[in-house]
């Protein structure tokens, strides 16, 4: 049983508060687990309050629900209380990232009273050996960055890699290369919020400089190396028309040439969140054009919302889904969607935030869940935290 809940603010990556969960059990079982936050959120995703406001609130009506009456192991009841206690289908009441912080950190404690690594707690006796391969943010800009970019990240993607070990590498590798390439130029190497360049350039320089980056370090390793991107096309989008800071506006088809005509150009291997959070048709008719090759990923569009993502299903909006725990409020939403997406073919990708900790949970969830892919940055503190857990797991696996 549960026996204590403690709450409190730590610093989150951008300086902000944020919400830190301990969980203690009577058989002597500890979790901690920390919220983490966007900076480009959907605007369907759950509700994060200011921390102090999330923390109070989830003193008041989720942890005297928790303490004394639920097991931490039994994750399901432990994120069925948490909804309960909210009673609001967003976390309004309680705020998703105390939500959040207690659903992870009971994972844990939950982990720890079976002895177990927690990917082997969250998936199961009979997980699969599947490993997520990680997407790596190397240059961005959007929300996460002023004067760089307008699309928001370009993502490396080790696709050929032999091993997660190695594509961890191939990142951090592609990543390096990146900051010469913009030196060779003049450019300065200034760094967004998950760590990856932001040079002052236009979108079409980062294409080149992101394509000769990987195709080198590819060649170097001797497995393929493509990257994506995550358009975080919302934060674009103003009266019907996608704003390009630079560049002539795009309506909503040509947006979808746009991309249709990148995707063949760099043959790339994932777009995020190309077209409006609303526009499940867009979504589709960019899906049927490119989705054969391409992950077409919603992220914003679907914000792990297993009913929005039921509609793209419906609609043939994607072929996979970012999932993001903190968007949803709980691990059991996060791996319904997961799990949704699997039986229809939609393939998941765990994602950190922006805003992170050193919290490592979506490096286990990603594993034990049997997420194909993973997105945690490249080579911040924050981010390395997640990838050398993925790497450690890959060794006890
Ligand atoms: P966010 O950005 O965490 O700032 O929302 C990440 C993303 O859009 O994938
Ligand atoms: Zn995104």
């Amino acid at each position: 049983l549960i026996t204590d809940i403690r709450l409190r603010r730590v610093l989150d990556s951008r300086g902000n508060p944020t919400v830190e969960a301990d969980v203690t059990t009577e058989s002597g079982g500890f979790g901690r687990a920390a919220a983490p936050s966007g900076a480009s959120t959907g605007e369907h995703e759950a509700i994060e309050l200011p921390a102090n406001e999330a923390i109070a609130q989830a003193r008041e009506h989720a942890v005297p629900r928790l303490v004394g009456e639920v097991y931490a192991g039994d994750q399901r009841e432990v994120d069925g209380v948490l909804r309960a206690a909210d009673g609001t289908d967003n976390f309004s009441e309680i705020g998703a990232n105390a939500a959040v912080a207690i659903s992870m950190a009971a994972a844990k404690a939950g982990a720890d009273v079976l002895g177990a690594p927690l990917y082997q707690h969250l998936g199961g006796t009979f997980r699969g050996d599947q490993f997520p391969t990680p997407l790596g943010n190397v240059v961005g800009g959007g929300e996460h960055a002023a004067e760089a970019t307008n699309i928001q990240e370009f993502l490396s993607a080790p696709v050929g890699a032999p091993s997660v070990t190695e594509a961890v590498f191939a990142n951090a590798k592609v990543h390096a290369r990146i900051k010469e390439l913009l030196e060779d130029e003049g450019v300065p190497t200034n760094k967004g919020d998950e760590g990856a360049w932001a040079p002052p350039i236009g979108d079409d320089k980062a294409f080149e400089i992101v394509d000769q980056a990987t195709s080198e370090i590819a060649d170097e390793l001797g497995f393929e190396i493509g990257f994506g991107l995550d358009m975080a096309a919302a934060e674009m989008y103003e009266d019907g028309e996608y704003v390009y800071d630079g560049e002539d506006n795009r309506s909503t088809d040509e947006q979808i040439e746009y991309v249709a005509e990148m995707t063949r150009e760099y043959d790339l291997a994932y777009v995020e969140d190309p077209l409006d959070e609303n526009d499940f048709e867009a979504f589709a008719d960019l899906t049927d054009e490119v989705g054969d090759e391409t992950l077409i990923c919603g992220d914003d569009l679907y914000v792990t919302n297993v009913e929005r993502l039921q509609t793209g299903i419906e609609q043939g909006s994607s072929n996979s889904i970012l999932i993001k725990p903190n968007q949803i409020g709980t691990l059991s939403d996060a791996v319904d969607a997961i799990e949704l997406g699997a039986k229809n073919g939609i393939q998941s990708v765990v994602s950190h935030r922006s805003g992170e900790t050193e919290d490592t949970t979506i490096a286990h969830l990603a594993v034990g869940a049997a997420a194909p892919y993973i997105k945690t940055g490249t080579v911040a503190g924050e981010r390395t935290a997640k990838l050398n857990e993925l790497i450690r797991i890959e060794e006890q696996a």
